[in-house]
């Protein structure tokens, strides 16, 4: 027999294929039935801005050549993104510090690989992004999950990292995070950067969700420590899944290790998307205005949901998930969650892909869809009695 890699045992990302049955049972609707409402996908219902359109258009019109570009970015990007931490955060970023990726999922690899060493012990709070462990196993890595709940904003605290025990040797954050839209307060990130430091443990701070925060300010790990590792992205606030194109802020010992890590995997990021990247950051008005659509959402959901039989909702500070304790209703939110999508048409997904010891009794709705749909979910959650 043939023997298969590690990697081959990796799990699936359950929450894309709850986007195969949804999108399977919407195309099986007979004409005129209720349309099935998409409230398990972590992607925006709008586009790419115009004026990221309108930059890709006119590359693809000029005739120019689209090759391959450097592997930490085209230099204009770079410099671009260094200039968006001065803008939103009022930080001296240098463009020699900006990695241009495929999308924050395309960083993971790279920050993993260049940060840690097989065997090495990586921590994160659960309920957690599921790639991050996912991909930390495929490497070789070990996930450390230290769980949390809403006393602390399902996010991780300096006491419980030591009540591991052994320290790990990375910690991944995320704020505002997925799935529980929670955040760290600024001297929440800072104190963890420095207890890192101090520790010798490598922070990973994921911070997609930036933007998209309701309530509570952002701050960047980037401002907190040299030798964090910032990922972000395009996807989320700027509105851009499909066109696969993140970032990272690198320490400068891990700038040369992932630019060549960077060649070998990937080459570099798509050209035609780094050009659209660039122009999305003149494009704050109309991204502001999908911002304005999510608050809106969010703060009718969070009436509408305790109304509806969900009165255990964690504080929805940011991105666009609101995550529901569902224990009274079930002991199987998938179950659960397969029977919304039947009688209510609303697609959610379940917490076991978040936390596989407490996920059977949890779930996620996503509200950035359009905000029709999710008044209209509202109205059809209130009615249904799961
Ligand atoms: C917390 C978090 N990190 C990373 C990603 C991946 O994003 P990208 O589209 O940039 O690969 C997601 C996507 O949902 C996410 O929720």
């Amino acid at each position: 027999m043939i023997k298969v890699g590690r990697g081959a045992e990796a799990p699936p990302f359950l929450v894309m294929d709850v986007i195969a049955t949804a999108n399977a049972r919407a195309a099986a609707l007979p004409p005129g039935a209720p349309k099935v409402i998409r409230m398990e996908v972590g992607q925006p219902g709008t586009g790419a801005p115009q004026g990221a359109v309108d930059a890709a258009a006119a590359a693809l019109r000029g005739g120019g050549s689209l090759g391959y570009t450097e592997a930490l970015g085209r230099p204009s990007l770079r410099a671009r993104i260094a200039r968006h931490y001065a803008d939103w955060y009022g930080l001296d970023v240098p463009a020699s510090r900006i990695a241009v990726t495929m999308g924050a999922s395309g960083a993971f690899p790279l920050a993993f690989l260049a940060a840690f060493n097989p065997g090495d012990r990586v921590a994160l709070a659960a309920p957690f992004y599921p790639p991050y462990v996912n991909i930390l196993t495929s490497l070789g890595l070990q996930p450390v999950v230290v769980e949390t709940g809403a006393e602390t904003r399902y996010q991780p605290t300096i006491a419980a990292l030591e009540r591991l025990g052994r320290l790990p040797d990375g910690l991944i954050v995320a704020s505002p995070c997925n799935p529980a839209g929670t955040m760290l307060a600024p001297d929440e990130l800072q104190a963890l950067a420095a207890w890192c430091d101090a520790n010798g443990v490598r922070l990973i701070s994921d911070e997609i969700y930036h933007g998209l925060h309701y309530s509570r300010p952002i701050a960047t790990a980037a401002a907190c420590s040299p030798h964090a590792i910032v990922i972000n992205s395009f996807s989320k606030y700027f509105s851009m899944t499909g066109w696969r194109v993140g970032w990272m802020v690198l320490p400068e010992a891990l700038v040369r290790p992932v630019e060549c890590l960077a060649q070998n995997m990937f080459i570099s990021a798509a050209h035609i998307s780094q050009i659209a990247a660039e122009a999305a950051f003149d494009c704050a008005a109309e991204l502001d205005g999908n911002v304005a659509r999510y608050r809106h959402s969010r703060d009718r959901l969070l009436t509408a949901l305790p109304q509806a039989g969900f009165p255990d909702v964690a504080a929805a500070d940011g991105a666009f998930y609101i995550y529901a304790d569902i224990a009274a209703r079930t002991n199987d939110s998938v179950g659960f969650c397969a029977r919304m999508l039947e009688d209510a048409g609303i697609a959610a997904s379940a917490g076991v892909d978040f936390d596989r010891a407490r996920g059977h009794r949890t779930m996620r709705f996503s509200y950035c869809g359009p905000e029709a749909d999710m008044a209209e979910a509202a109205e059809r959650l209130r009615h249904w009695r799961g």
